[in-house]
């Protein structure tokens, strides 16, 4: 969660009221955790360093102009952090509801309904209406469909289901950047990478032409645990559904995390 607290001298600093002391080194948002306070987040996970990309964790600290992110902002002695306030209520909601105008809207049927962490965080930020609308089809093809002179079916990347274990749906991905962090600080594998621009950028397994199979990917599944919608998807998870439990755990061997489904 943000920036894996360092083992550093005490500080304290103030979170919606509450002193509180952590390490130097933590993030504000770690800090906020530790404080039972939780700051909406989409890039930032527990176990990979923070990126602050998706600017859904912005805070305000008194003293310091601008809004910023909570996850890659170390504490400071004194400091005194707000993560409420109608500012921050209305910045969020806004990143939430591009976040959703470039996302199909089927949460219904899809596989990671009810576990999936941009259905939550549209929840948590009060998400209910998207100004932006796009004609129907798919979430890439949407866009592309209104820039004028698009080759919709050039530029349309469809479903990559060429990997034995799970499928690659690149209309559901946020560009959170998670599983190429996870193939890369988790397993080592740097099979991933972001490629393109703007409504352009994408997830993309190795060289041009390259699926998953046919890529440096060694299936151990780290992006998948790291991916917070259904872009990377077990394929036993779309045709079983989602486990009412599971258990993720990690061994000596590898950093990967397992999922198994509890009975
Ligand atoms: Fe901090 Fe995404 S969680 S910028």
């Amino acid at each position: 969660m943000g920036t894996p607290a360092r083992m550093g001298a005490p500080v304290t600093m103030t979170v919606d009221g509450f002193e509180i002391t952590v390490p130097e080194g933590t993030s504000v948002m770690r800090a906020a955790a530790e404080a039972g306070i939780m700051v909406p987040k989409l890039c930032a996970s527990d176990n990979m360093e923070a990126f602050g990309s998706c600017r859904l964790c912005v805070v305000e600290i008194e003293g310091r102009r601008g809004t910023p992110a909570s996850c890659t902002t170390p504490v400071a002695e004194g400091m005194v952090v707000h993560t409420q306030s109608d500012k921050l209520r209305r910045m969020r909601k806004g990143v939430m509801e591009l976040y959703i105008s470039d996302h199909p809207l089927d949460c219904l049927t899809c596989a990671a309904n009810g576990d999936c962490e941009l259905q939550d965080m549209a929840g948590a930020v009060g998400l209910r209406d998207v100004r932006y609308k796009a004609p129907e089809g798919g979430a890439l093809a949407n866009h592309f469909a209104t820039r004028e002179g698009a080759d919709i079916n050039a530029l349309y990347v469809p479903k990559d289901e060429s990997n034995p274990y799970f499928t690659y749906d690149p209309a559901k991905c946020i560009v959170c950047s998670r599983c190429v962090r996870a193939c890369e600080e988790v397993q080592g594998t740097f099979a991933l990478t972001i490629e393109g621009r703007g409504f352009d950028s994408r997830v993309s397994a190795g060289a041009a032409g390259d699926d998953f199979l046919t890529s440096d990917c060694v299936s151990c599944g780290a992006c998948v645990q790291a991916c917070p919608t259904a872009t990377l998807q077990e394929k036993s998870v779309i045709e079983l559904g989602t486990p009412e439990r599971s258990i993720i755990t990690t061994c000596a061997y590898c950093g990967v995390g397992c999922s198994f489904k509890a009975e």
